[in-house]
This record gives C-alpha cells, sequence and structure tokens, in this order.
C-alpha cells in the first residue's frame, strides 16, 4: 500500500505506537503522509491530533513533522526533537517522561489505554512470516502484541547482514507469574531474531528505502577529555583496590558527545576483554568492537554518525557476532543491570551539592529530551556516574547549584560525579561530606566560593542541620537565570 493510503487508516484521537529509538528504526513514509493528512484537516476546520508511542526518540521525519502541523496530543516516553520540545514546553503537547524499561510492561498493564494501531519499520519480511528487525527493538514486540492492528514499513535501504543480530525474548509475563531472565552474560542470546506478528493484524505494508537519521559526533574537545581521563583514573584506582575487575564490569554509557568519548578513551587506555550491558550503541563502542576491545554489546538500538553507519553496514558480519539488539524492557531492564553490576555513566544538566541530579528539565520548568533510561541504569547499576561540563551557555550556568531544580536521580542513587574540573566519589558519604566534595571536586572555580558560602551559611543557618539549606534561596541561582540570563553575582 501507499504510505499516504496506509496512513488514511490512522483516525483523529487514535494512539498510536511507532517504532524508533534515538534516530534509528522509525517508520521514514507513513508519519509524514499522517502529517499532510492532519494538516489538510486543520485547513479544514477539523480537530486531527493523535497519541503517540514510541521506543524513544526519533527523528524529524516523524516527530518533527507530526509537531510541526500540531498533530500530537500526547507523546511518551523520550524526545529530543526541537519541534516538538518547543511544543511540549509551550504546553501544547502532554508529554509524558516515563523510564525507557518500564514502557513495555505498563503497555501491557493497560495503563495508557488500549492501542490502536502500530507503524513499525522492520528490515525484511520473512517467507514463513516473521519479521526481521531494523536498527532498533525499541518497543516493537509490545507494540505489536498491544495493537488493534499493524503498519508495516519494510525499510529496503537497512543492511541486509542485521538478519540474526536480534534477540526478542518473548518470556515475559504479567505478575504474579513473572519468572528471572536467564540472562548470565551481556552476550547471552535468550529468545530468537525475529518479531512474530499474527497475520490477520497486518492493515498494510509500505515499502521504504531510506537511512535512519544520524547525526555527527563532535571530535572530543577539551572538555571531553579532561572528563574521560578522571573517570579513567578513578576505575583504575577502583582496580587497583580490588573493587573491579581489570576487565572492568558491564559499561552503560548514555547518548552524548561526552559518553562517547569516554568509550573511546577507553579504547586507547589498553583496557580490554570489555563488555557493554546499554541501551544505546554509539560509534565509539563500534570502533571498541571492532577493535576487538569490547568482546560483546547488548543494547537496543544503534545510534551511529554516518561514518559510523557505513563501517557498520560494510563490516556487519564481524559485528554481528558480538553485538546484540534485544527489546528495550531487557536491554535495561533493572533486574539484569543489578545483576550484571554495570557501570553507569550518564549526562546530566545539573546537580545539586548533595549529589542529587536533574537530567531533564532546564531551570527546572523546560523539559530538555526526557530521563531515558538513565533510571533504570542509575538506581540499579553497580556504580552510577554521572557526567557533564561544569558550566552551560557559555559559563553563565554552574551545573553544580545548590539545589537541583528538579530531581530525576536522587542522591541515593548517585555514586560519582565528574566534571572537567574533576571526580567526586560521593560513595559512603553523608550529605554534608558529600556537598563539601562536589563543591570542591566538581564546581567551576567562577561559581566555588558562591556555593562554599551558600553552604557555610547553610551550616550555620538551617532549620535541619543534616542536609543544609537556606530554603528561600535554595533556588535563586535558578531564579537569577531566567531573570537576567546569568547564574553569576551582579
Ligand atoms: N541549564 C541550561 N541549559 C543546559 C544546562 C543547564 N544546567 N545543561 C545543559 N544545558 C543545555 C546545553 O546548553 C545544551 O543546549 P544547546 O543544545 O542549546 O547548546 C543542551 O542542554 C545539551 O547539553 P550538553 O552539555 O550538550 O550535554 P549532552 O548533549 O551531554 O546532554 C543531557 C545532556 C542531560 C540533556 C542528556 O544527557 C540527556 O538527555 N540525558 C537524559 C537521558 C539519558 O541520560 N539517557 C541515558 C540512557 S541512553
Amino acid at each position: 500500500m501507499s504510505a499516504h493510503d496506509a496512513s488514511a487508516l490512522i483516525r483523529p484521537g487514535m494512539t498510536v505506537a511507532m517504532s524508533g529509538f534515538t534516530g534509528a528504526g522509525y517508520p521514514k513514509a507513513v508519519p509524514g503522509a499522517l502529517a499532510e493528512r492532519i494538516e489538510a484537516a486543520h485547513a479544514r476546520g477539523e480537530d486531527f491530533r493523535v497519541r503517540l508511542l514510541t521506543g524513544a526518540s526519533t527523528a524529524p521525519e516523524l516527530d518533527g513533522k507530526l509537531a510541526s502541523v500540531d498533530g500530537i496530543q500526547l507523546r511518551l516516553p523520550y524526545q529530543s526533537d526541537p519541534t516538538l520540545r518547543e511544543k511540549i514546553n509551550a504546553g501544547e503537547v502532554d508529554y509524558l517522561d516515563i523510564h525507557v524499561s518500564h514502557v513495555a510492561q505498563h503497555a501491557w498493564f493497560g495503563f495508557y489505554g488500549d492501542i490502536d494501531i502500530a507503524v513499525i519499520e522492520v528490515s525484511g519480511i520473512r517467507p514463513d512470516g516473521q519479521l526481521i528487525p531494523s536498527t532498533s527493538v525499541g518497543n516493537n514486540k509490545t507494540w505489536i502484541e498491544r495493537a488493534a492492528g499493524v503498519i508495516l514499513e519494510v525499510n529496503e535501504h537497512q543492511p541486509s547482514g542485521l538478519d540474526g543480530m536480534h534477540d526478542i525474548y518473548y518470556q515475559t509475563a504479567l505478575p504474579p507469574h513473572r519468572k528471572p531472565i536467564p540472562l548470565l552474560h551481556p552476550g547471552d542470546r535468550i529468545g530468537g531474531p525475529y518479531l512474530r506478528c499474527p497475520p490477520e493484524k497486518i492493515l498494510a505494508v509500505v515499502k521504504t528505502e531510506a537511512p535512519d537519521r544520524s547525526n555527527a559526533f563532535s571530535e572530543p574537545d577539551e572538555t571531553s577529555r579532561q572528563i574521560a581521563g578522571h573517570l579513567i583514573d578513578f576505575l583504575r584506582h577502583e582496580i587497583r583496590h580490588g573493587r573491579l575487575p581489570p576487565t572492568l564490569l558491564p559499561l552503560q554509557s548514555g547518548v552524548g558527545n561526552i559518553t562517547n568519548a569516554v568509550v573511546a578513551e577507553l579504547g586507547k587506555e589498553g583496557f580490554g576483554g570489555l563488555t557493554a550491558f546499554t541501551e544505546v550503541l554509539q560509534d565509539s563502542m563500534l570502533d571498541l568492537l571492532g577493535d576487538g576491545v569490547l568482546d560483546a554489546a547488548s543494547a537496543t538500538s544503534l545510534s551511529l554518525s554516518p561514518a559510523g553507519l557505513a563501517r557498520f553496514a560494510n563490516h556487519i558480519a564481524k559485528y554481528r557476532q558480538r553485538l546484540i539488539l534485544r527489546p528495550q524492557e531487557i536491554s535495561n531492564h533493572p533486574e539484569l543491570v543489578r545483576r550484571l553490576g554495570c557501570i553507569a555513566m550518564n549526562g546530566m544538566i545539573e546537580a545539586d551539592i548533595f549529589g542529587n541530579v536533574n537530567s531533564t528539565h532546564v531551570m527546572g520548568t523546560r523539559i530538555q529530551n526526557g530521563i531515558g533510561g538513565s533510571g533504570d541504569f542509575a538506581r540499579n547499576a553497580y556504580l552510577s556516574c554521572f557526567l557533564s561540563a561544569s558550566t552551560a551557555k557559555n559559563g553563565t550556568i554552574s551545573r553544580i547549584v545548590p539545589m537541583a531544580s528538579h530531581v530525576d536521580h536522587t542522591e541515593h542513587d548517585v555514586a560519582v560525579l565528574v566534571t572537567e574540573q574533576g571526580l567526586a566519589d560521593l560513595r559512603g558519604l553523608s550529605p554534608k561530606e558529600r556537598a563539601r566534595k562536589v563543591i570542591e571536586k566538581c564546581a567551576h572555580p567562577d561559581f566555588r566560593s558562591m556555593l562554599q558560602d551558600y553552604f557555610d551559611r547553610a551550616c550555620r543557618e538551617s532549620y535541619g542541620k543534616h542536609t543544609p539549606h537556606l530554603l528561600q534561596e535554595a533556588l535563586s541561582w535558578h531564579q537569577n537565570y531566567v531573570q537576567r540570563s546569568s547564574m553569576r553575582l551582579p
């Protein structure tokens, strides 16, 4: 069927679940055709919006187009599209920011209501009707199971060598019938390579031939290299003290340039025999797989630059042996993250002096992207590390603040904070000890004395002295930025 005709199956008010995870494996044609129909309906004065569920972020062809025609009523669970972000922050789109590992089970529990249609990109359909997944798996198994009808996009641009790379686990159950997930090593295969869909559910099959959106990574800058250096020194220190094996523990690395740089530096530092149990596989991990530094990598999505995608497609047979793409409910499963003992490395918007981390909200109110999988890993990891530059917006914002303006990861879930200034190892420290360490090691020199002054006065004047705060002043840094575009003293 043409994308236009397939999109006509989607009617106003429907809940539509689409494939796609960090710009990989999203439908390329039906969303655009749907956006055109929505725009035409609006021009006629008709109301036409849909509730849109995905695996995670998608691309301008999906989130961007549907947001630009005001076609999205509700969106979950993670996004990073600039147009959609503006609509959410203007209060025009309802956005539910949900842990990546929770989405499939919540949909199965019925928390999001009925799913009318799933639109899923696959890289092929086998003669027996099984579906060869694409460059991400995300929630596709659950969307196909829960949706009343399924539109498939078969993307012939995706490399045929993807066949056999996926591991789709079909043994999950609703409580109280759940059993342990039999995965003991990141490289284990516990399911089969294909998705299944009852033929009677298929509403349309649309052919496409288009690449995934892919953004180039910037070359690691001095800040990223310094952050990577601090973290790698710390990992070596942990090996020397017997708290980590020389091959480390399964790595989880969040999205972004800094985490990409940290993984790249690990490769240069002579580490070997590593594994990754992560959500997204970025260029640097692909390189470590190719170089034999990484023995195995488990993820739910490939988020590669154009050059990375080309390397992947050209050497796919080599990667396929050691790279496994799984449903996001498994790639991010808390039971597995805890049992495997992951080393979690994620970016942040800001952290406060006590180690509470804000991953999502600029000035406590504007959503940036979403929590993604950071919470799945942070709470359950062997070592939970958060990394960022110590300032933002040309040094006008300190990313170390007295009180986080929004908290995604509480002090209880944060073991290590790293900025280019240094690394604060917060394990086993009381709140006041944590504050001293974070100010000393992570704050930018331009803001360090301001933080120290706040903390000293809080220690004297706070209502309670366990986690000292000056409640009238705790969020004044953010208020100052909102009012005069800088957290610096006038
Ligand atoms: N105040 C205001 N703006 C801030 C800020 C702060 N404290 N911290 C960052 N920003 C802005 C930056 O200026 C930048 O804006 P720009 O694009 O207009 O230049 C943007 O936020 C991204 O920040 P950056 O420093 O480039 O960091 P990043 O690309 O590493 O992203 C997060 C940081 C927190 C946004 C990102 O890691 C994220 O979305 N995390 C949540 C999801 C997650 O952790 N997933 C991991 C599992 S895969």
